[in-house]
């Protein structure tokens, strides 16, 4: 079932929130995608449309995070890091490991595992922002 975003993971920021909402969609198209395994080059697809997203969202995020003076910026860039090459190891593993086979019986772990890589980390680390851009104004980019 499809990832709903829902108003109260908002942090009042006018570009996070639009990206973070983006980024739900990205993560339906994958798994959209997962629905017919026969056809990779659709996933591999998907999954190059949502990291280059995320790529263009966590930049777009730290140079708020700059602005705002967020004092553990340092941390949430090393997070970004973290979660961009856990993604990368899963795309190179879809595009040159999995067989159409194994796609289809990984398919709602692959899943959970985006909606827990992406949601996780809004939950847990960007919320931390909320205070901070209170302060400023909701079209700060
Ligand atoms: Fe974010
Ligand atoms: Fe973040």
């Amino acid at each position: 079932m499809a990832l709903i975003w829902r108003k109260s993971m908002d942090l009042g920021n006018n570009a996070i929130d639009h990206d973070h909402r983006y980024l739900v969609c990205y993560i339906n198209t994958v798994e959209l995608a997962l629905q017919t395994p026969d056809d990779k080059e659709v996933l591999v697809e998907s999954l190059a449309q949502l990291y280059s997203y995320a790529y263009d969202h966590f930049m777009r995020e730290e140079i708020i995070q700059t602005k705002i003076k967020y004092p553990e910026i340092q941390e949430h860039k090393q997070e970004h890091k973290r979660l961009l090459e856990q993604f990368m190891e899963l795309r190179n593993k879809v595009k040159s490991e999995y067989s159409a086979q194994e796609l289809e019986k990984q398919s709602n772990d692959l899943v959970d595992f985006l909606r827990h890589w992406l949601i996780d980390h809004v939950l847990n680390e960007d919320i931390k922002l909320k205070p901070y851009l209170k302060n400023y104004p909701s079209d700060l980019t």
